[in-house]
């Protein structure tokens, strides 16, 4: 790892919403979009996540992302599933992430999903944004591809900006039932007390680059000072996901938020019972260009450091729970470790 020893971390955004309101197809055009400007291989995929740096946001916002604006590194974005069965999913993702961008079909408006993901949210206290997504729907809509909404917007006829209007002030007028403040996320000025509405379609890209814009200036407003880590300290994570994979026995889908993880360390890891202290036996990556879904052949490496999603394979791994905390020991005593491990 080349960076300074005290350096900004990735921000984790988490991307939560009602099945089939569009939050993988939101990424896979963010990742598409990176393919177009040649900037494929800056996008790094990671077990659970993909990594999108702050160059290739600015490449894919254009004016709206100035990179000289910013010193957080980029986003490391989070899909979860919508399905109903997948709650816990959807709360450890919502636990974990720094940010969070709530998808929202502009046509289905407020879903179960939806709500249970705004719990989430409140109860963990993550700052977020509404994405609207799929406003290339709206019947009659003329479509600019990976325009920036304003300039879209005005190129559409009177009777399109009014039905997307109506549907937009119907997920604000959502939200005020929910107790929470919301506007167009162009007239919030304070998104710690307003909730900025982005319309989107993950489809044309129209809204993407004012999605990736209020989301790098969200994080770099209010999430600065939390993004400070030392990044070759032991590694702080949680486990996403508990899998056996083949020829590695147990795993643990971590999401590594703080420190570095090495391929010599010692784990602790929260049990069933009691918390799991084990050597690391291999920390995994997806291979470049895999897909994530149906990832199952990974690349060794050495270390990672936050924030990024790895695979972690080690010895008596079996009673790890998902949502557990991940610690490493290294030259930390390791009865302060599980005891720290304990009381999350
Ligand atoms: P789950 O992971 O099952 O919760 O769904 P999801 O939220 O990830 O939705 P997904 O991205 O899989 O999209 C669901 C369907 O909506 C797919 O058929 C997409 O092609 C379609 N879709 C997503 N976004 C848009 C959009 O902006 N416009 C249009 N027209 N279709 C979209
Ligand atoms: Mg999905």
């Amino acid at each position: 790892d080349t960076r300074d020893p005290t350096s900004l971390r990735t921000p984790i955004v988490a991307v939560l919403g009602h099945v089939d309101h569009g939050k993988t197809s939101l990424l896979d055009k963010i990742r598409g979009s990176a393919v177009i400007e040649g900037e494929a291989g800056a996008i790094t995929q990671h077990i659970g996540a993909t990594a999108v740096p702050l160059d290739v946001i600015s490449e894919i916002a254009g004016e709206l992302v100035d990179p000289d604006d910013f010193d957080l590194p980029g986003l490391l974005f989070i899909d979860t599933p919508g399905h109903h069965s997948f709650t816990t999913l959807r709360s450890r993702g919502g636990a974990l992430a720094d940010i969070a961008i709530l998808v929202v079909d502009v046509n289905d408006g407020f879903q179960p999903q939806t709500l249970e993901a705004l719990d989430i949210l409140k109860r963990s206290q993550t700052p977020f944004i509404v994405a609207a997504n799929k406003i290339d729907t709206v019947p009659g809509w003329n479509p600019n591809e990976d325009s920036p909404i304003n300039a879209t917007y005005d190129a559409q006829s009177d009777r399109v900006r009014q039905t997307l209007d109506t549907s937009l002030y119907e997920i604000i007028g959502n939200l005020s039932d929910e107790g929470l403040s919301a506007d167009l996320y162009w007239r919030v000025q304070n998104f710690q007390r307003n909730i900025g509405v982005v319309p989107v379609s993950a489809m044309t890209g129209e809204g993407v680059p004012d999605l990736l814009a209020v989301m790098m200036g969200l994080s770099q407003r209010y999430m600065k000072e939390e993004m400070e880590i030392d990044v070759a300290g032991p590694g702080v994570g949680t486990v996403l996901e508990v899998k056996e994979e083949k020829g590695f026995g147990t795993t643990i889908d971590t999401v590594l938020y703080d420190g570095t993880i090495r391929a010599d360390d010692e784990l602790v890891v929260g049990g069933m019972n009691e918390p799991i202290v084990t050597d690391v036996r291999a920390i995994l990556q997806p291979r470049p260009l895999a897909e994530i879904r149906t990832e199952n052949r990974f690349e060794k490496v050495d270390s990672v450091s936050a924030a990024a999603g790895v695979k972690v394979a080690a010895p008596d791994l079996a009673d790890a729970m998902a949502g557990a905390p991940v610690r490493v020991v290294r030259n930390r005593d390791r009865q302060e470790v599980i005891g720290e491990v304990e009381a999350e």
